[in-house]
C-alpha cells in the first residue's frame, strides 16, 4: 500500500465543485434502466448509452471522477479509444463496481449480504492494469419494523471493510458505501437512528482491518423519510439530520463522503447537497456519487436514438454542472430554469 497515493487520489476526486457520476449499473439494472425507455439492453446499446454519458462535452468541470462497471471499463468509445482512456484524458478519475451484488443473507429473514470477495485481489490487480485508480462495493440496510438486525449490519460491514483493505493494498481508492434504503413507511428519525448504527458499525470494522482513513472515501444515504412516510421532512430537516448523523459517527480524518441519490429526485437530491454545503465548513468535503439523479434526463431525452445524443448530453451537463454548484453550497433553484 501506498498512503500517499490512495490520499492523492481521494483528493483528486474531492476537488472543490466536483463529484462523482456513478454509471456503474450491473447488467441487471441496468437493463431497468433502458427498459424504462423501450430500449433493449444489448451490449452495443449499452455502449452506446456510456458513449453519450463520457464523451459529453465540458462535465469535466464538474465531474471528477466515474465509477464503471466491469464490462464498460473494458469497451470504447465509437473513435476506438477505451472508455477510462476518454475519461483519463479528461483529467476524470476512472473507477469501477467490484461487488458483486447483494443477496439473501444465510439463516435471516430477507435481508441481504453484499457478495465479491472471493478472488476480490486478482481482479483489482486486473482493473488497475486497465485504468481503475478508485472503487465501489455497496452494502444493502433495510428498514422494516423487525429490521435492520445487527447480524445483517455488522455482516456487511465487516464484507466492506474487507473489501477497503484489499482495495488499498492495491493502491486503489475504497468506496464505501452502505446504504440505508428509503423504500420503507419509515420517518426521517428511525433513517437517523438505523444510518448511525451503521455508521458506527462500519468505521469499527474498517478500524479493526486497517483500513487508512485518509484513503478512503464514504457514500452514505442522505438521512431522509422513507419513500412511502406520509411525514415528509424539509430540505433543512434533512440538511440538519443528515449532518448531525454523520459528524457523530464518520471520523475528520476521512477526506470525503460523496452521497448516494437512492431514489431522490433529481432536483431534490441537488438542493439536499446544496443545503448541507450552505452550512459552512465540515470536518470532510461533501459532494455527489449519484447514479439516478445525474442521469435521469438524460436517459429520457435519449430514447436510444441517435438524434436525441446532443440533447441528452446537455440534459446530463445540466445536471452535473447544478450538482457541482451544490458541493460548494451556490447552487439556487434558479439554475432549473437557465438554458
Ligand atoms: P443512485 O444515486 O441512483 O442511488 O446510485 C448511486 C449508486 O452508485 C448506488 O450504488
Amino acid at each position: 500500500m501506498n498512503p500517499e497515493t490512495l490520499k492523492n487520489t481521494a483528493h483528486e476526486i474531492m476537488s472543490p465543485g466536483k463529484g462523482i457520476l456513478a454509471a456503474d449499473e450491473s447488467t441487471g439494472t441496468i437493463a431497468k434502466r433502458l427498459a424504462s425507455i423501450d430500449v433493449e439492453s444489448t451490449e452495443a446499446n449499452r455502449q452506446a448509452y456510456r458513449n453519450l454519458l463520457f464523451t459529453t462535452d465540458g462535465v469535466e468541470n464538474y465531474i471528477s471522477g466515474v465509477i464503471l462497471f466491469e464490462e464498460t471499463l473494458f469497451q470504447s468509445a465509437d473513435d476506438g479509444t477505451p472508455f477510462a482512456k476518454v475519461l483519463a484524458d479528461k483529467g476524470v478519475v476512472p473507477g469501477i463496481k467490484v461487488d458483486k451484488g447483494a443477496k439473501p443473507l444465510a439463516l435471516a429473514s430477507d435481508e441481504k449480504i453484499t457478495e465479491g470477495l472471493d478472488g476480490l485481489r486478482e481482479r483489482l490487480a486486473e482493473y488497475a492494469k486497465a485504468g481503475a485508480r478508485f472503487a465501489k462495493w455497496r452494502g444493502v440496510i433495510d428498514i422494516t419494523d423487525e429490521q435492520p438486525s445487527d447480524y445483517c449490519i455488522d455482516t456487511n460491514a465487516h464484507a466492506l471493510a474487507r473489501y477497503a483493505a484489499l482495495c488499498q493494498e492495491a493502491d486503489i481508492v475504497p468506496i464505501v458505501e452502505p446504504e440505508v434504503l428509503m423504500d420503507g413507511e419509515h420517518d426521517i428519525a428511525t433513517c437517523e437512528r438505523v444510518t448511525g448504527r451503521v455508521l458506527k458499525k462500519v468505521f469499527e470494522a474498517l478500524d479493526g482491518q486497517n483500513v487508512l482513513l485518509e484513503g478512503m472515501l464514504l457514500k452514505p444515504n442522505m438521512v431522509i423519510a422513507g419513500k412511502k412516510s406520509q411525514k415528509q421532512a424539509s430540505v433543512d430537516e434533512v440538511a440538519d439530520a443528515t449532518l448531525r448523523c454523520l459528524r457523530r459517527h464518520v471520523p475528520a480524518a476521512v477526506p470525503g463522503i460523496v452521497f448516494l441519490s437512492g431514489g431522490q429526485s433529481d432536483e431534490l437530491a441537488t438542493a439536499h447537497l446544496n443545503a448541507m454545503n450552505q452550512r459552512g465548513e465540515q470536518p470532510w468535503g461533501l459532494s455527489f456519487s449519484y447514479g439516478r439523479a445525474l442521469q435521469a434526463p438524460a436517459l429520457a431525452a435519449w430514447q436510444g436514438k441517435p438524434e436525441n445524443v446532443e440533447v441528452a448530453q446537455k440534459a446530463y451537463h445540466k445536471r452535473a454542472k447544478n450538482n457541482g454548484a451544490a458541493a460548494q453550497g451556490s447552487y439556487s433553484s434558479d439554475m432549473e430554469s437557465a438554458a
